[in-house]
């Protein structure tokens, strides 16, 4: 039984459940292989159909591009701008329920889609909750949760008062649309505070402000929901960012078991406060102290549990369909004693596929994920890497290595290109 999984002694949800229709169709029985609708068509989305497809479901997409990520993997791929109300409700038409890979599509577009008569899960009201991180964070805050101070801002004149009140440096942030630190930015000083607005954009999208967290580690976990209320969570990861962005997960993290209890509370706790349902990753911040905050919710499969894949009985790519579709959750257990995830980043412009995969290749327990990108950018997420075994500091060692001797877009890249 996975942990935190509440008791299936019901009959298993799910199973011949009659699901709500599209507006003109007759109502379906899930036994008719279930279409999932994900708005969205980057690696989360791949790694979503991948799973689905071993359950026998069938994934359409909506991407603005033809050539994302999860077009080759799925049943359908349809080009379109998934923020376009009557784009999405005519995709829309062919699924019988909907989900995402980001919290990009705007609440009102999604609630178009449930008044249309489509199920969305996660529902549009939690999505308008989430998608705005400043929102969020006065939602978790209202609901006893702690999270560094923050505050709305007008200007960078609110920025400077901000900083001087709580001590430099602080984190400016969109409210929307911030993903992998673009969003983001640490401001040290006073002086500092009217670029950084100019940079971020203040004068044409809405940021908000926080507390610097003096952080000694960062954690995750991830979180499932079903609609019907079965609940399971992975176990309490660490995370490492690098100019805010994920360079590598440890699983589980080391942690006493009180502390990794309590974080475990506290992730429930989030995403029943913003009523989500699937999968949600919930990030933390661990004091000196060890005091725990909520820095975010994402609410979708995560990064932090990309390891799931092959160190946990069932991955959150899995559980997400089968808790969307209310079936049974599988265990989310590991399997081994440690995983380590490392991300391999894009070091610059170039072809999507790295020149040189052999050593990674090599290694009979490395398991390699390339995204099938159009190209390599700088900082861009274009794969991951996993190990799992007995040795923490080994794998760690052996999986950095192999993530090392993988290059994309970069001049040793451009190097070992054929002539
Ligand atoms: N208030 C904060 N204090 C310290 N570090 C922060 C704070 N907010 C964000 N960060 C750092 O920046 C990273 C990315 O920030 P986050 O708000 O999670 O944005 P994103 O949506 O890009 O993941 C965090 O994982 C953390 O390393
Ligand atoms: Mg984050």
């Amino acid at each position: 039984m996975g942990q935190g999984l509440e008791p299936l002694d019901q009959l298993p949800v799910g199973f011949g459940l009659t699901i709500m229709s599209n507006s003109n169709q007759p109502e379906q029985s899930i036994q008719d292989r279930p279409i999932i609708g994900i708005i969205g068509g980057g690696q989360l989305a791949r790694m979503q159909a991948m799973a689905a497809a071993r359950l026998g479901c069938y994934i359409h997409t909506i991407e603005k591009t033809a050539d994302c990520p999860a077009a080759s993997v799925v049943s359908q791929h349809q080009v379109g701008d998934w923020n376009d109300t009557k784009t999405l409700e005519a995709w829309a038409q062919s699924c019988d329920l909907i989900t995402l890979e980001n919290e990009f599509v705007e609440a009102s577009v999604l609630e178009a889609l449930e008044e249309a008569g489509h199920q969305v899960i996660p529902s549009a009201s939690t999505m308008a909750t989430v998608q705005d991180k400043w929102k969020q964070k006065r939602c978790l805050e209202a609901n006893g949760l702690k999270v560094p101070s923050f505050s709305q801002l007008d200007s960078p004149e609110d920025l400077t008062a901000f900083g001087n009140q709580h001590g430099w440096p602080v984190v400016l942030k969109k409210r929307k649309e911030g993903y992998d630190g673009k969003g983001n930015a640490t401001v040290k000083e006073a002086g500092e505070a009217r670029q950084a607005w100019q940079e971020l954009g203040g004068d044409a999208c809405e940021l908000f402000v926080e507390a610097f967290c003096p952080f000694v580690k960062e954690l995750a976990i991830m979180v499932i929901r079903t609609p019907s209320g079965c609940q399971t969570t992975y176990p309490v990861v660490e995370t490492e960012q690098q100019d805010h962005i994920c360079h590598v997960v440890t699983a589980p993290a080391s942690l006493n078991p009180e502390l990794e209890e309590q974080v475990r509370a506290l992730g429930i706790k989030a995403v029943e406060a913003v009523q989500g349902t699937g999968c949600f990753g919930v990030e933390m911040f661990l004091t000196a102290q060890d005091e725990i905050l909520i820095n975010e919710l994402a609410p979708r499969v995560h990064n932090s549990g990309h390891y799931t894949i092959e160190a946990c009985a069932c991955s959150q790519f899995e559980n997400h369909i089968r808790a969307i579709l209310d079936w049974p959750l599988g265990g989310t257990e590991l399997l081994h004693p440690h995983a380590i995830m490392v991300n391999l980043l894009g070091k610059g412009d170039g072809p999507a596929m790295p020149q040189d995969l052999r050593q990674a290749l090599a290694d009979p327990e490395a398991h390699l994920h390339i995204y099938g990108k159009k190209d390599s950018r700088l900082g861009r997420k274009m794969g991951h890497l996993t190990l799992c075994g007995q040795d923490p500091a080994a794998i760690r060692k052996r999986a950095t290595r192999l993530a090392d001797s993988i290059h994309f877009g970069d001049s040793l890249m451009l190097k070992n290109q054929p002539q």
